[in-house]
């Protein structure tokens, strides 16, 4: 009897943002079609990548240390592949630091990593691939979620002066519309109810149509809109500048784009928001804010701020603590400026004491968080559409799901109503915390 051969297994663990959970999936998804099994341990693990995030200076440190840990526990003969934005930030200084690590492959060279561990002639793979990594998503195999990510555009063209993502993603590019929705469609069949499109600068999508014309975000929402089985749709993360027209509709006419925007400004002051080359300034974002407003009256906003940017002043500051007292972000993301290697910021200078900025991120964190659980007291006695996302592993009577808002809900009596996971229920919110709200349902 001939035996069948053990399948090879795989471990992946992701930092930073919701494209880095893409990418992951999409090495996965790679990697299955190579016969290999994803496993949850280390030490079993006959190949171990390490998705990375560069943004700030803690999070590259987190990865360094990761990788120090994996050293210790990971199997005799494991191969380690370092993939990400530290590894294409970091290049050959990767070997410098962790020897033990055999492949770094940025975020657009992650589909050769098949190719490198059979070659083992190179061990980098830092080229931005010109051949699209999503080429090779075999799409009946995207593990099912009821909210589901679906990237659509990666890198940045803005060069924000604070920011590396142009450098590791390098240059914008937008996926084919009819890829973009024949994913969605799969995806919709394999149980997911809510869309989240993902791009590092996703407002500037402009994938080519069958006829080669350039399509934008707001066209394509309302072409998902239309598959059946679709009942939410969000996009993250959006520029203030490359808001347009048909986006501002899609606002005002998509009843299945969620009222939710998360819209970073990273700065109140006119006179940072120039040093940061942010292209808008305090009265072109609020005029943003107020047209959104216009266009769907219910729509809330989340922010990212960044505090202690070069030369940010007290007046600067509060220029930031009145654009919050204005504008009421529901979430809000703050840091305090991190410099990185190779950004115009870094070199700037008039750089923040470390602890200024420790104050300001205290001032602003305090403000944002009031506000935050201020709007969720506000939901209590509302009536609100739930999307059921999981049960509760601490409850098992309850279920967690999304408000339109994006707050995470537990659904106290969910089991009680027979409710399902992927469907919309109405609750009543019954209590309020800081990141997260209890309700009970009333109808499926
Ligand atoms: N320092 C601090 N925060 C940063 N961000 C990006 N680069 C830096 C940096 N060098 C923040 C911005 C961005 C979010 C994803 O991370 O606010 O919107
Ligand atoms: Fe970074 Fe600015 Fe591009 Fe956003 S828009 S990814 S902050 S450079």
């Amino acid at each position: 009897m001939i035996m069948a051969e053990k399948l090879k297994k795989f471990y992946v663990k992701t930092y930073g943002c919701q494209m880095n959970v893409y990418d992951s999936m999409v090495i996965g998804n790679i990697m299955k079609q190579e016969g290999y099994e994803m496993c949850d341990s280390l030490a079993e693990a006959d190949l171990i990548v390490v998705n990375t995030c560069h943004i700030r200076k803690k999070a590259t440190e987190k990865v360094y240390s990761e990788l120090g840990r994996i050293k210790m526990v990971k199997k005799f003969g494991a191969i380690i592949v370092l993939a990400g934005c530290v590894a294409q930030a970091e290049g050959e200084l990767v070997f410098t630091r962790m020897p033990f690590v055999d492949f770094v492959v940025g975020p657009r060279n992650i589909h050769q990593i098949p190719s490198l561990i059979k070659a083992k002639d190179n061990n980098m793979a830092l080229d931005f691939s010109v051949d699209p990594k999503f080429d090779y998503i075999e799409q009946d195999a995207i593990p099912s979620t009821i909210s589901a990510f679906l990237a659509i555009q990666e890198g940045c063209d803005k060069f924000c002066s604070f920011c590396v993502v142009p450098y590791t993603r390098g240059s914008e590019y937008s996926r084919p519309v009819m890829d973009v929705y024949m994913e969605a469609v799969s995806l919709a069949r394999h149980g997911a109810s809510e869309i989240i499109l993902l791009g590092q600068n996703v407002n500037a999508y402009h994938g080519l149509d069958e006829n080669g014309e350039a399509q934008s975000l707001g066209w394509l929402i309302s072409k998902i809109a239309r598959i059946k089985e679709i009942k939410r749709i969000r996009y993250v993360t959006s520029h203030p500048v490359d808001m347009h027209s048909e986006l501002y509709d899609a606002h005002r006419n998509e009843s299945k784009l969620m009222p939710f925007l998360h819209l970073p400004v990273q700065s109140g002051s006119d006179a940072v928001l120039k040093h940061m080359n942010r292209r808008y300034n305090y009265d072109t974002y609020m005029q943003v804010i107020y047209k959104l407003c216009e266009c769907n009256p219910d729509i809330k906003f989340s922010s990212d701020i960044i505090v202690g940017f070069p030369g940010e002043s007290d007046i600067d500051f509060a220029m930031t603590m009145k654009l919050v007292e204005c504008v009421d972000f529901i979430q809000c993301f703050s840091f305090k400026y991190s410099p990185r290697p190779g950004t115009p910021g870094a070199d700037f200078d008039n750089q923040v004491p470390e602890h200024i900025k420790d104050e300001r991120l205290k001032i602003l964190q305090k403000v944002l968080n009031d506000k935050q659980i201020a709007f969720n007291n506000k939901m209590i006695g509302r009536s609100l559409d739930i999307l059921c996302l999981s049960n509760d592993a601490k409850n098992q009577n309850c279920m967690l799901g999304k408000t339109p808002y994006f707050q995470t809900t537990r659904i106290i009596n969910a089991n009680n109503k027979n409710c399902r996971l992927g469907d919309v229920v109405k609750v009543s919110v019954t209590k309020a915390y800081q990141n997260s709200l209890d309700a009970i349902i009333h109808g499926v």
